[in-house]
């Protein structure tokens, strides 16, 4: 059987604890009317804005963590208080991150880590920039990332990783990756879980496409064999077409 879909909202810098619990609260209505099977649906609100989510038919997840489970580490939050939060996923090595908070390859691998050992299942971002695409470097960049992100790092079921493909021109900017661009890296992550995982546990893992989704696009990349779900920034925050692009989703057989 394949694995269900994952359809992320990545909120970003957005949505303080009021605005967060009218949205779940909205949400989570409309999915006790209309519940969908085949996707797990996942917000990733602010920190502050986490135990306010009524997380009914839906899962909470983090923007990002810290490796330590606790110590002198002004402004950070550990694995652990995420987890005593209810957060089931936490995004990794977003891009924004990477650019403006000095996020590494190796601080992305330590958080990876310090999740799984915590059971929160990691969403890693990777994702090439324009120069490297225009210079044919998409799939090396990409590999490479993985390969650092995952190194040392082992997991028992298919379930308990995520890949996110996003590439750094595609977000926030309206410029779309085509499905086939996006199907072919997914296909060179694939490979790359493979070598690492064996072939049954890789072939399981959801390998999301992020960036400039909208509810527009969404049937064309979702139609792709090696797309499993999306990561959704700006459209997100929107419940009627965060709820369409899951609606189109959910249509789909797995
Ligand atoms: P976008 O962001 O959907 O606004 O392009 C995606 C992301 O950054 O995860």
């Amino acid at each position: 059987m394949k694995p269900k879909y994952i359809v992320a909202g990545n909120w970003k810098l957005n949505k303080g604890p009021a605005e967060a619990r009218s949205f779940s609260e909205g949400l989570s209505k409309h999915l006790g009317n209309a519940p969908v099977k085949n996707v797990d649906i996942i917000i990733a609100p602010p920190f502050v804005s986490l135990s306010a989510l009524k997380a009914d038919g839906f899962f909470i997840g983090a923007q990002d963590v810290y490796w330590e489970d606790k110590g002198a580490f002004t402004g950070e939050v550990s694995a652990a208080m995420l987890k005593e939060l209810g957060a089931a996923y936490c995004i990794v090595g977003h891009s924004e991150r990477r650019m403006y908070f000095h996020e590494t390859d190796r601080t992305v691998n330590l958080k990876t880590a310090a999740l799984l050992k915590n059971r929160i299942r990691p969403i890693v971002c990777v994702g090439e920039r324009s120069e490297e695409r225009k210079a044919g470097q998409m799939y090396n960049v990409v590999r490479f990332q993985l390969s650092a992100a995952l190194f040392d790092v082992q997991i028992e079921n298919p379930d308990d990783l995520a890949v996110a493909y996003e590439p750094v021109w595609a977000i926030g900017t309206g410029n779309v990756a085509t499905p086939q661009q996006a199907e072919d890296m997914h296909e060179i992550i694939r490979q790359s879980l493979e070598k690492r995982f064996g072939i049954d546990i890789a072939g399981k893992i959801r390998i999301l496409y992020g960036g400039s989704v909208n509810d527009a696009n969404i049937a064309g990349l979702i139609d792709k064999e090696q797309i499993n779900g999306a990561l959704i920034g700006g459209v997100s925050l929107d419940l009627d077409k965060f709820l369409s692009i899951i609606n189109s989703i959910s249509q789909r057989e797995r």
